[in-house]
């Protein structure tokens, strides 16, 4: 799209959000707070992993990320002026609680009482998640080990009763299937480790964790409707043979069904054929534990980032984040999508797919899946701050956010109010990844996601194109 089309249309888009819908952003604790030493703050197993040489591709930690710790005024006056609805950050567990159990540390609740403090004065309501990934590194075992599910529940017993009268809305957990998957069973992620399919009790973990923190929420009776989030990628075989075709069943399965079924069935999905000795470990849990995940929700959050194709066969193309090395040792791959442009990250532009996804769960979960809320939308690229030749004043031109952004929003309101399985959904909202320029996970710093351009030596904000982009589909409304 030319400048002047862009402009148009996002008075377009802005004019075709249903009333009441939620426009935000979204962020996490440990992607841009940094100040990982300060007020007591407990470590990580993200602190733990990128200490470690070779995990993260630019060698890079997360000690100082944005600074967001020190800016809180600054960044939530960007929010102000953008004139979004909604923030979505996270928790930060290991600063709240810094070895995983006992009281709230008081440092880390006051730095979240001056967050909310300063959003409330600036109008923009809150949606905080209770885990994004920050396991404290003081539990052992992280997500393998049952007891951590526990102690998420006592965590969230104590938030709820703290900020419970605060908090905008709830989400207990985020994408259980990127830390399964990334963390536990390709050892990508923190905490590193690689048992592939043995994986699975840490994603029955999280979900539990999850069930016993909307109990917890729900016994400390917070005000906000409470949700999960979880990450969804609709998988296509690439070719029409039967491998082809069995493994995306499984992928399937693995990254989106083993994360809703549960939560929105009370039961985990029925494994493939032919793979049935691989998931076990599910098979066998105990149904009391199902009822606990599957307690009612008051909205869902979905992520979508981009499809998956899925062929048999090892070997993965490469990718940013270092995911393919671990990749090569499954029957499977991922393949790459020729008819689709890439984001930074090598992720197919392929908004389409999120009105599949849409309509995926539209068609899977009908009546029991509650209001859904598009909890994270958006696209890395290689952003650079130019002067302006005019004025000198600095910008980043970041068309293909704008595209990206736009053509996702578009398909989402066209999917909810166009006739197919998706018109059935209640979509209430939508947040984009991301407020800010930030931590990456394993691709450090070299993947930015920003609406808004930081400087990651001396942290200056600058507000990109696509901030002005949205800013213009917030006041259109
Ligand atoms: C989803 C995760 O929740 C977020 O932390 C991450 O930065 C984005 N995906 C982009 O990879």
């Amino acid at each position: 799209m030319s400048p002047d089309e862009r402009r148009e249309f996002a008075r377009d888009l802005g004019s075709r959000l249903p009333a009441g819908f939620t426009l935000g952003v979204a962020t996490s604790a440990f992607q841009i707070e940094g100040a990982t030493h300060e007020g007591g703050r407990g470590e990580s197993v993200w602190d733990a992993f990128t200490s470690q040489p070779g995990r993260v591709v630019d060698g890079s930690t997360a000690d100082r990320a944005a600074d967001h710790y020190h800016r809180v005024p600054e960044d939530v006056e960007l929010m102000h002026d953008l004139g979004i609805d909604s923030y979505r950050f996270s928790f930060a567990w290991p600063r709240l609680q810094p070895e995983g159990k006992g009281s709230l540390k008081q440092a880390g609740v006051d730095f979240y009482e001056r967050l909310l403090d300063r959003l409330d004065a600036a109008g923009v309501a809150s949606m905080a998640t209770l885990f994004h990934w920050d396991t404290p590194n003081e539990l052992r075992g992280g997500w393998f080990n049952r007891d951590t599910a526990q102690r998420f529940g006592d965590f969230a017993l104590q938030m709820g009763e703290r900020f419970g009268d605060r908090v905008g809305s709830w989400v207990t957990v985020n994408e259980p299937a990127t830390v399964t998957l990334e963390g536990y069973a390709l050892g990508v992620h923190a905490p590193g480790a690689s048992r592939l399919f043995n994986a699975l009790p840490a994603a029955h973990h999280q979900l539990l964790g999850h069930g016993l923190a909307v109990q917890a929420l729900r016994a400390a009776d917070v005000t906000g409707p409470i949700g999960i989030v979880n990450v969804h990628s609709p998988v296509v075989p690439a070719s029409g043979s039967e491998a082809d075709a069995a493994f995306a069943s499984l992928f399937d399965v693995l990254h989106n069904r083993i994360f809703a079924d549960p939560v929105l069935l009370g039961r985990y999905p029925v494994a493939p054929e032919g793979f049935e000795p691989l998931f076990s470990a599910l098979a066998d849990v105990d149904p009391a534990d199902l009822l606990v995940i599957s307690e009612k929700l008051d909205f869902y959050g979905l992520n979508y980032y981009a499809p998956s194709k899925i062929a048999a066969g090892s070997g993965a193309p490469a990718t940013p984040d270092g995911a393919s090395a671990a990749m090569a040792s499954l029957p499977f791959h991922l393949e790459a999508w020729p008819e689709f442009p890439v984001t930074g990250f090598g992720w197919p532009i392929a908004p389409e797919f999120l009105g599949t996804a849409l309509d995926d769960l539209a068609t899977r979960y009908g009546d029991v899946l509650p209001p859904v809320v598009i909890t994270e939308n958006g696209a890395s690229f290689a952003d650079a701050v130019t002067l302006d030749p005019d004025d000198g004043t600095p910008r980043v031109h970041d068309g293909a956010r704008i595209d990206y952004l736009a053509a996702h929003l578009d398909a989402a309101v066209r999917a909810v109010s166009g006739g197919g399985a998706a018109s059935v959904i209640d979509l209430r909202g939508y947040y984009v990844w991301s407020l800010l320029d930030n931590f990456e996970w394993a691709a450090g710093y070299t993947q930015r996601f920003g609406l808004v351009h930081v400087d990651f030596d001396d942290f200056t904000r600058t507000p990109k194109d696509s901030y002005h982009w949205l800013r213009r589909v917030a006041e259109s409304r």
